[in-house]
């Protein structure tokens, strides 16, 4: 039996992967704050997904979610760290409170979700964790400081995690979307390219998980072209930018 838990499961992305999961006949329990959000994928979920609210910031709180959900659910086998946020920031204010929320939501809530798990995964060895980033993990944007840099720990915690978890049995993968639709990316005013619906993305990230390679990331087309940019040099890559992008 596949048993997956997810974070951030109340809207967005995290709601679409729960429901297509379940619709594969696998148990979700979903996590989030919203439990309005949560009631409404659990009514949805044909009697497969059951609510586990919580806050990814609080590490007790968290660790004690984990332990309702494997005691009600039996043990997990797949983890998706998908709950996180995004607000544009401008180095020329520089706003410290955003930075340290963002780090704090992004990459201090997956540590927290990892410290509730793993000691589970590595006693069973076995089990599988994917850790939601993004696109924007690949290289610096305008701005976009704290959300790059909460995302760009997070692809390097996962690809470190990788190495350390293989030999012990424990599956890390990493998952950088590109543009979906969801209430985080509505707030956007700026034109999104390639921008895909969350079932696309449920889709994709359900086939990703039931593989064996380490990066789901999609749509393929956006991921080719930021990934090129990745490989210009510094000078290249700040004049394109500026020039696309207007800053
Ligand atoms: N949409 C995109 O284009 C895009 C692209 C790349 C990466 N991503 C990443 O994909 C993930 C999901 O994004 P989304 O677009 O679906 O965002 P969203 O619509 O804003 O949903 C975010 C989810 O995270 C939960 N969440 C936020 N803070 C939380 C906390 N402290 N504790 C527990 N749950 C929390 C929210 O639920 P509550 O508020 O109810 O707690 C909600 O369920 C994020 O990590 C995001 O960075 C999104």
């Amino acid at each position: 039996m596949t048993h997956l838990w997810i974070t951030g499961a109340s809207q967005g992305i995290g709601r679409a992967v729960a429901l297509a999961a379940a619709q594969r006949g696998w148990t979700v329990s979903a996590t989030a704050r919203g439990e309005e959000g949560l009631t409404a994928l659990v009514l949805a979920g044909a009697g497969r997904i059951s609510a586990f609210p919580g806050d990814i910031t609080d590490r007790a709180g968290l660790a004690a979610v984990v332990d309702a959900v494997e005691a009600a659910n039996g043990p997990i086998t797949v983890a998706v760290l998908n709950a996180g946020t995004h607000q544009p920031t401008d180095g020329a204010a520089f706003d410290p409170s955003v930075y340290d929320r963002l780090i704090a939501v992004n990459l201090g809530g997956a540590i927290n979700s990892l410290a509730a798990i793993l000691p589970r995964f590595t006693a069973r060895k076995s089990g599988r964790v994917a850790l939601v980033s993004s696109v924007a993990a690949y290289r610096g944007l305008p701005k976009a400081g704290a959300y790059c840099a909460s995302k760009a720990a997070v692809t390097a915690l996962a690809e470190s995690l990788r190495l350390d978890l293989a030999a012990v049995g424990v599956r890390v993968q990493v998952i950088h979307p590109g543009f979906v639709r969801t209430p985080l990316t509505d707030k956007n005013t700026f034109p999104m390219p390639f921008l895909v619906e969350p079932e696309a993305a449920a889709a994709r990230i359900l086939t990703g998980l039931e593989g064996n390679g380490f990066e789901i990331a999609f749509p393929r087309r956006f991921v080719f072209l930021l990934k090129l940019l990745r490989l210009l040099p510094y000078r290249l890559y700040f004049a394109l930018v500026a020039r696309q992008t207007g800053v």
